[in-house]
């Protein structure tokens, strides 16, 4: 690890950098009085509500309430973790981030090393890429167009050709002043030990870049052109490479979408590309491993969704088995996986250019969230009518929802468990106590949300903290109350509410925090319980988000929308009538208080007011 950055440091960069500009490279600002304004780059949005301030240095967007300094800004923007962020702005200035107690020299020769390995894979990128322009490469453009790959994608991937020969890109390299032996260390090269001989690794092969998260290239993937063996050539493990953390593609679907929300995770190289070659653009591959669980919780830093994609057949079903146990202690909740199978013996190369993009598209949008992939893989070849199967599948799902950390997801795969089997939900309260333990090294990994302990020997939680009998709610919710409940838990409802939310009586209790909640769902940034609950958190409506969240919600999944609409039109029916007089008093309250008006409630106030003088 690397020291320390001192905090003067960092206060003395955010003296010297100027946040206008940092996020005026990424986000179109226009000048507006004193501030800069523009469309807030953290949630969709038609008319600007995203403001900086270069008196203050800071940004806030009166939509969806994301604000901070330009360091915040890059963590959020960039996706960078706080020292990544630091680094960024430092190199802006050509300031070199000191380190405390970090004169460590091999930490400073760990990061040349990585300069160095860099400067020459982007050496070799280009040089590969230039290559497949020259006649030499006319088999390989054959090849790619064959695969129906047109020249944007080509470009967008960075994809090349390794020349057929022994030293082409040794030459090249070589008169670049870079050491055989660095060529070497980085896998350009292969040495021979008896002979002593060097010679380039990849030759005659389709080559793909692989990229890491800010676009440097740190690795390749070659194909050849024909049959022969192996099809697929890796960059083996250097100082930069490492197979089974890096994802082929993210850094082009980050590329595409920077609010890139869902990934589609698939087998190979080609598979990422040809969705793109069909405006699929949030796929990426793993290197030929398994996913591992270094992978989701990358990719659960950058977006909310992973999709996993595997063959219909059965070594598909095994894969997909693995990605279960790898992702089960990841799923906090907020975020989703599902799985998508595919027909046999076809890959998502092959079904896309079969299918085409939008039936595609429908299969990822359909695969089984991971709670249905559960539950069938435990019911798969057993008889639910006989009590033994149904215990066996009991246990099985119940093995499974161990490895889950505690949050809703839990909580509800348990009430539906305990309605697939009928067994009482609080008898499997001790059944997972006796699991937990076990499960416990799994939940401490690098994704877990809990903090780690330092090593402090856990002890099982005490019974009825961990798994708390569904059944015990405390006394009835008012009908408010029902309807924020819903939302908490199953934010995506909001986009059923009708547009006014005129519906929801503000004057009740909770009233007003569920129509803050809605506004909130509808700017687009909290799409999940947890985050909604992180952005009140502290505050007394905070604490009653998340008692209402802590709350079983005891409605199947299924017939929650149609409960959230019954409420709606129930509030509708019996809706006093305000007078006009009323009305326009409540809206210019809200006013007053510094809430800002949507258009429609600004429209309404107008045609209050006339309607009033007329
Ligand atoms: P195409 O034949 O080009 O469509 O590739 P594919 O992606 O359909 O190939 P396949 O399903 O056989 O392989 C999936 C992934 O496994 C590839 O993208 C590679 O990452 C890896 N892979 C396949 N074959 C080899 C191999 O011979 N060696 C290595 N190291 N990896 C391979
Ligand atoms: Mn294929």
């Amino acid at each position: 690890m690397a020291g320390q950055i001192p905090q003067r440091f960092i206060d003395d960069l955010l003296a010297r950098v100027d946040v206008v500009e940092v996020v005026g490279e990424r986000v179109k600002l226009k000048k507006a009085g004193r501030n800069y304004s523009g469309l807030c780059p953290f949630h969709q949005e038609k008319t600007p509500s995203f403001t900086v301030s270069a008196d203050k240095q800071f940004y806030h967007c009166f939509g969806c309430g994301a604000h901070g300094n330009a360091l915040r800004f890059l963590m959020e923007y960039d996706k960078l973790r706080f020292p990544e962020a630091v680094e960024q702005l430092a190199g802006r200035l050509g300031l070199e981030v000191p380190r405390e107690g970090a004169d460590d020299p091999r930490a400073q020769a760990r990061e040349r090393k990585r300069k160095e390995g860099v400067n020459l894979l982007e050496l070799s990128a280009s040089f590969f890429r230039e290559r497949l322009k020259m006649p030499e490469a006319q088999g390989a453009r054959a090849y790619l167009e064959g695969r129906g790959l047109a020249p944007e994608v080509i470009e967008t991937f960075g994809i090349g050709y390794a020349p057929d020969g022994w030293e082409g890109l040794k030459r090249h390299l070589s008169e670049r002043g870079i050491a055989e032996a660095v060529q070497v260390e980085y896998g350009l090269l292969v040495h021979r030990e008896e002979s002593g001989r060097t010679y380039d690794r990849f030759r005659d092969r389709v080559m793909f870049p692989i990229r890491d998260i800010k676009g440097r290239t740190i690795g390749f993937g070659g194909r050849v052109l024909g049959d022969a063996k192996p099809k697929y050539l890796n960059s083996p493990e250097t100082p930069v490479f490492h197979k089974g953390r890096e994802l082929y593609g993210l850094y082009e679907a980050r590329q595409a979408d920077h609010r890139l929300e869902r990934v589609v995770i698939v087998e190979g190289y080609m598979d990422v590309v040809a969705l793109a070659q069909f405006g699929i653009r949030n796929a990426v591959a793993t290197l030929g491993t398994s996913t591992s669980e270094e992978h989701l919780s990358r990719l659960f830093r950058l977006v909310g969704e992973v999709v996993f994609c595997f063959d219909g057949d059965r070594a598909g079903r095994q894969a997909a088995a693995r990605a279960l146990e790898t992702v089960l202690p990841l799923m906090i909740d907020g975020r989703q996986a599902r799985f998508l199978f595919l027909p046999e013996g076809e890959d998502p190369d092959t079904l896309v250019r079969r299918e085409g993009p939008e039936a595609f598209q429908d299969r990822i949008t359909c695969a089984s969230p991971l709670s249905e992939f559960l539950f069938d893989q435990a019911a798969a070849g057993r008889d639910l009518a006989r009590i033994e199967d149904r215990e066996r599948y009991a246990s099985q799902v119940l093995a499974a929802l161990a490895k889950l950390p505690e949050g809703v997801l839990k909580s509800l795969m348990l009430t539906e468990l305990s309605r697939r089997t009928g067994v009482e939900p609080s008898s499997f309260a001790a059944l997972l106590a006796r699991a937990e333990p076990a499960a416990q090294e799994a939940t401490t990994g690098p994704g877990a949300s809990a903090p780690d302990a330092g090593g402090m020997p856990e002890t099982a939680p005490p019974l009825g903290e961990s798994a708390a009998p569904p059944g015990r709610t405390g006394g009835s919710l008012s009908l408010v109350a029902r309807a924020l409940q819903l939302l908490v838990h199953e934010p995506e409802l909001v986009a059923r509410l009708p547009e006014e939310d005129d519906w929801c009586p503000e004057e009740e209790p909770d009233g007003r925090l569920c129509r803050e909640v809605i506004r909130l769902l509808r700017a687009g940034r909290y799409r999940s319980p947890q985050v909604l609950l992180a952005h009140f958190h502290g505050s007394p409506e905070g604490e009653r988000l998340a008692a209402l969240a802590r709350r079983e919600l005891l409605i199947p999944r299924a017939a929650r929308g149609a409960e959230l609409d019954g409420l709606v039109g129930h509030f509708r029916r019996h809706r006093r009538r305000r007078s006009p007089q009323e009305e326009i008093e409540a809206l210019l309250a809200r006013e007053k208080a510094g809430e800002r008006l949507s258009r429609e409630e600004k429209q309404r106030l107008m045609a209050l007011i006339t309607e009033l003088h007329r």
